[in-house]
């Protein structure tokens, strides 16, 4: 019973979401930069942009579709595929970056460490 008991509590401890201030300010501020330059002209994310060349990146539909995914998913993804015109390749830090401006644009609160590139990223899960 106290074995099962502990193990919950472990489980429960590992669960971080996006609601815990996983990525800082200054990240997200950072990304802006790179959000005018590529990824602007084709998404609509919060008030820094409004363009339906791809799917909006802010809001209840960006969230229901991500929600329960991982914060590597949606960040690797955007490394790998994004921006998708081949004006430029990104790096895993300016993809871990843009997810923070991401998150920050879907209301998301900041935390005082940046978000980690990477394997840290599993651990953390997107909510609604
Ligand atoms: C030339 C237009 C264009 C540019 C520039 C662009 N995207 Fe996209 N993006 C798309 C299209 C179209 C899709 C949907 C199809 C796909 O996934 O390839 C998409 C899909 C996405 C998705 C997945 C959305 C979802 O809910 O499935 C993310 C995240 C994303 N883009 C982020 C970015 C970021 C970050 C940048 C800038 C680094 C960027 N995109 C630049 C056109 C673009």
């Amino acid at each position: 019973m106290l074995m099962l008991l502990l193990f919950a509590v472990g489980i429960r401890a590992e669960q971080v979401t996006v609601k815990d201030g996983v990525y800082s300010a200054a990240q997200a501020e950072r990304a802006k930069e790179l959000w005018t330059k590529s990824c602007a002209s084709c998404h609509t994310l919060g008030t820094l942009s409004a363009s339906t060349k791809g799917p909006a990146l802010s809001g209840a539909e960006f969230l229901a579709k991500w929600d329960s995914k991982t914060v590597f998913a949606l960040a690797d993804g955007i490394q790998k595929t994004m921006p998708n015109d081949f004006s430029m390749e990104l790096t895993a830090a300016q993809a871990t970056d843009v997810t923070a401006l991401i998150l920050q644009a879907n209301g998301f609160p900041a935390g005082e460490k940046a978000l980690a590139m990477g394997e840290a990223q599993k651990s953390i899960t997107i909510v609604k």
